[in-house]
């Protein structure tokens, strides 16, 4: 919606296609698209403040963890806001996209037509297709089996309720659905099974929440981002907020969970508040990972044997794109580079948006990325030659691979503050470009970007 936004003020034409008949993708609970992994209880972990467009921001009487029926709203109240429902096909979805001879890309729609656009913005999210444990635990379970994504409560879509119930993963998805399993006794007994140690951040520190402390990526970089690298302030600021946490909620160690492998900062961060006294309760017991499962119970890497009724894997999700052949865009693992997170050098009129795993929220980089996106099509900016894009892609990525743990979490994990101020700074790159350029066409394709669809 923020890409209609984006193209709509900018008087680009365009169509949007939405699969379900609503807009807010992951917000809208029990969403008709089918592939929302909102559960009943969801709240947003990244502040109300940090996750809102620059142009629109959220209404002051929110609370500062908004749940899921709230972001709902917003987002209904942006659609009409901005008069954007006109603009979008619900119940639409692209089967197929393919790039043709001339550049173009043809669809193929859920209704049955084909339509030919000049360029395309992919905006699928990265949130919905389950990623499983792969290979898979040795041995046989027979009870219960099932992924985060589909869990939506305590009795949906399994009866949890006094069960013995195993969750798998240290991420945000297992800290939420082990605390609402474990809290008063819901299930019978909770276990957290967890192979690496994670940091964990609290929502809030004092009354404030903890991500407050951060610039909001759509506003305009304060003095000093322009003097000191961020590598250098993270060296600084890292071991500062790892200390916070420490001192307000101690170590993931003292409760019984992995001591993690690496420095505060190197992972996507895991926020949670209440997992704390969950597991200093009792009401959520910790585990290493899982070494077999043995029919209806499961042992652990430390020998000890639970009986079990039931097994959450939390263990992420897998970045996809089902309407490409994979010839289109070969990658494996979550690992696609792409120009500054957007554009793959090989299809200059295809670009990824959102597909950003950030140590914020992903609505305001959207929010940028948007207005580049827009300004691209417009002419205002203009893309680096193909060897220079490969080349900056290569050592960004390679960067920002040693920046965070090995993981198929980390492969598309960017620092929002560095990565808007870096975007800004292309940006007026590519305006200094196509300023220079204006009397030489773009690339690809022919007539690219007379007509823009979405
Ligand atoms: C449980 C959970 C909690 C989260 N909490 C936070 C949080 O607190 N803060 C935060 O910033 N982020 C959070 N996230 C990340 C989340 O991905 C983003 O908040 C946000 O939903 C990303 O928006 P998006 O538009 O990129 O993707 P989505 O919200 O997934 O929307 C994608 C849209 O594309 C549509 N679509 C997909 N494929 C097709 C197709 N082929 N044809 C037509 N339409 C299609 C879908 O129907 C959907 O409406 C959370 C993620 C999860 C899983
Ligand atoms: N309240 C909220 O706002 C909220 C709630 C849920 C999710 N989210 C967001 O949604 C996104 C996805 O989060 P997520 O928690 O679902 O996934 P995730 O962040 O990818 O975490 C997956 C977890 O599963 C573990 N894991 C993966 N494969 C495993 C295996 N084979 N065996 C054992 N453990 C395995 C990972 O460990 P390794 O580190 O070892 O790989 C990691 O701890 C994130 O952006 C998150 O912030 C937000």
């Amino acid at each position: 919606m923020i890409a209609c936004r984006e193209l709509k003020v900018r008087g680009i034409p365009f169509d949007c296609f939405e699969k379900g008949s609503q807009a807010g993708g992951n917000w809208i609970f029990k969403n008709d698209n089918g592939v929302s992994a909102a559960y009943r209880s969801l709240h947003i972990n990244t502040s109300r403040k940090q996750m809102e467009f620059v142009c629109y921001p959220m209404p002051d009487h929110y609370p500062t963890f908004p749940h899921h029926s709230l972001i709902a709203e917003y987002f209904e109240n942006f659609m009409n806001h901005f008069r954007l429902k006109e603009d979008i096909t619900f119940n639409t979805e692209v089967k197929k996209a393919e790039p043709l001879p001339d550049g173009k890309w043809q669809l193929t729609l859920s209704n049955g037509s084909n339509p030919i656009y000049d360029a395309v913005i992919v905006a699928n999210g990265h949130h919905w297709d389950p990623r499983w444990p792969d290979p898979a635990f040795p041995g046989e379970f027979k009870g219960i089996v099932m992924h985060a994504h589909a869990y939506m409560d305590p009795t949906d879509p399994y009866d949890l309720i006094d069960k013995n119930v195993l969750v798998v993963g240290m991420g945000n998805s297992a800290m939420d659905i082990a605390c609402e399993l474990g809290n008063r006794g819901v299930a019978r007994n909770v276990y957290l099974s967890v192979r690496s140690g994670q940091h964990i951040m609290p929502k809030l520190f004092g009354s404030k929440p903890a991500d407050g402390l951060l610039r909001h990526p759509g506003q305009t970089p304060s003095w000093w981002e322009h003097i000191i690298p961020y590598r250098l302030f993270e060296k600084m600021a890292f071991p500062f907020l790892s200390w916070r946490i420490k001192k307000a909620v101690g170590s993931p160690e003292e409760y019984g969970l992995p001591k993690p492998k690496y420095p505060f900062g190197m992972q996507h961060p895991t926020i949670s508040s209440e997992i704390h006294i969950r597991l200093g309760s009792g009401d959520v017991k910790p585990k290493p990972n899982i070494k077999e499962l043995q029919g209806d119970s499961v042992q652990f890497i430390d020998g000890s044997v639970e009986k079990i009724d039931a097994i959450i894997y939390a263990t992420g999700y897998k970045i996809s794109f089902p309407f490409f052949e994979k010839s289109v865009l070969p990658f494996e693992n979550n690992d696609l580079p792409l120009f500054k997170r957007m554009i793959s050098p090989r299809y200059e009129n295809l670009m990824f948006l959102g597909l950003v795993q950030p140590l914020c929220s992903i609505m305001p980089i959207a929010e940028l990325q948007s207005s580049f996106m827009g300004d691209y099509l417009l002419g205002k900016y203009r893309l680096p030659d193909r060897a220079t894009m490969e080349k900056v892609m290569v050592q960004e990525h390679e960067m920002m691979k040693a920046r965070y743990t090995k993981s198929e979490r980390h492969t598309i994990q960017i620092n929002c503050q560095e990565y808007t101020y870096d975007l800004r700074k292309e940006i007026k790159a590519g305006q200094k470009r196509a300023r220079r350029l204006a009397d030489k066409p773009q690339a690809l394709p022919s007539t690219f970007p007379t007509t823009v669809r979405v």
